[in-house]
């Protein structure tokens, strides 16, 4: 869990809104060849603010229940729901993060972030203003009018993650968002998402293969089982909002927890 000095006091810290519910999900696919069961009574509330981490084995439906949020799939059976409402179509109050940052090449990065704005006809000042917050946040200054080319492929997914964020959605998803990177790109980017998340104070969830990226980022990781995916255990994560990476790397807390996790995904695993 976040450790949050007002959670202790603040009496309305137990009623904080749910931002993500799964009720009872499952997810199957069928064709003429044949019936895939993707997912089987997947039930998980995510707070507001929360960031919640997701790991199981390949094809155990980690990227589906990313698309039950977003609206982009209906469950077999069982209920989505985002802030309250039943997810029933395409949902715009979400930020969506993948492997490859499907970037447009002949756009300027800031022009590959201000497309959410034209696609949400946002004011565009407002969207302009908010632009040239997110390039300082992630670091991205100086490299505002560079073609998606001209940027390293830790620097395309910053600009993925502002074009995401422009809108300021109370959820974002994240499926593998730093699988293509290399290790040390990808650990610049931890330190720099949990930065980010707590300047933002929006709701994560995140697909990851990384047992030590899910430990590090999240105040809770969800371990699935193999296909028909299911919740393994849901694991709190002890440690401040603030994570020193090296720090964090450290404590005996956290390597019990990643043993812990790569115990419950088999010997030897990573999770995907
Ligand atoms: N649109 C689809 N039609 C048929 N089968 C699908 C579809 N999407 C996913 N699946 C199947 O559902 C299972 C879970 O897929 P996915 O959620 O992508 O897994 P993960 O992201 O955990 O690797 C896999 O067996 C996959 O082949
Ligand atoms: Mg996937």
């Amino acid at each position: 869990m976040r450790i949050m000095s007002e959670s202790a006091t603040d009496p309305d810290a137990t009623e904080r809104e749910t931002a993500v519910s799964l009720d009872g999900v499952a997810v199957r696919f069928r064709s003429r060849k044949r019936d895939v069961t993707a997912l089987r009574e997947v039930s998980l509330d995510v707070a507001m603010g929360e960031f919640v981490a997701i790991v199981g084995p390949s094809g155990c439906g980690k990227s589906t229940l990313l698309k039950l949020v977003a609206g982009l799939l209906k469950p077999s059976s069982g209920d989505v729901r985002l802030r309250g409402d039943k997810v029933a179509g395409p949902r715009h109050d979400i930020g969506y993060v993948f492997q490859r940052a499907a970037l447009l090449e002949w756009r300027s990065a800031r022009k590959n972030i201000l497309l959410q704005a034209e696609m949400r006809k946002m004011p565009s000042a407002q969207a302009r203003k908010r632009t040239a917050e997110l390039i300082e946040m992630t670091g991205l200054t100086g490299f505002e009018d560079a073609l998606p080319h001209e940027l390293s492929g830790g620097m395309q997914q910053r600009v993925a993650l502002c074009r995401a964020l422009l809108h300021e959605p109370p959820v974002l998803l994240m499926d593998e968002p730093f699988g293509a990177l290399d290790a040390l790109t990808r650990e610049q980017l931890n330190v720099e998402m949990n930065r980010i998340w707590r300047e933002t104070g929006t709701t994560v969830l995140l697909v990851t293969h990384s047992i030590a990226e899910a430990a590090y980022l999240a105040d809770r990781v969800v371990v699935m089982t193999d296909r028909p995916g299911t919740i393994n255990e849901v694991i709190d994560i002890d440690l401040p909002a603030e994570r020193d990476y090296a720090a964090t790397m450290a404590r005996p807390e956290f390597a019990r927890v990643t043993n812990h996790v790569r115990g419950l995904l088999g010997a030897g695993a990573s999770a995907d």
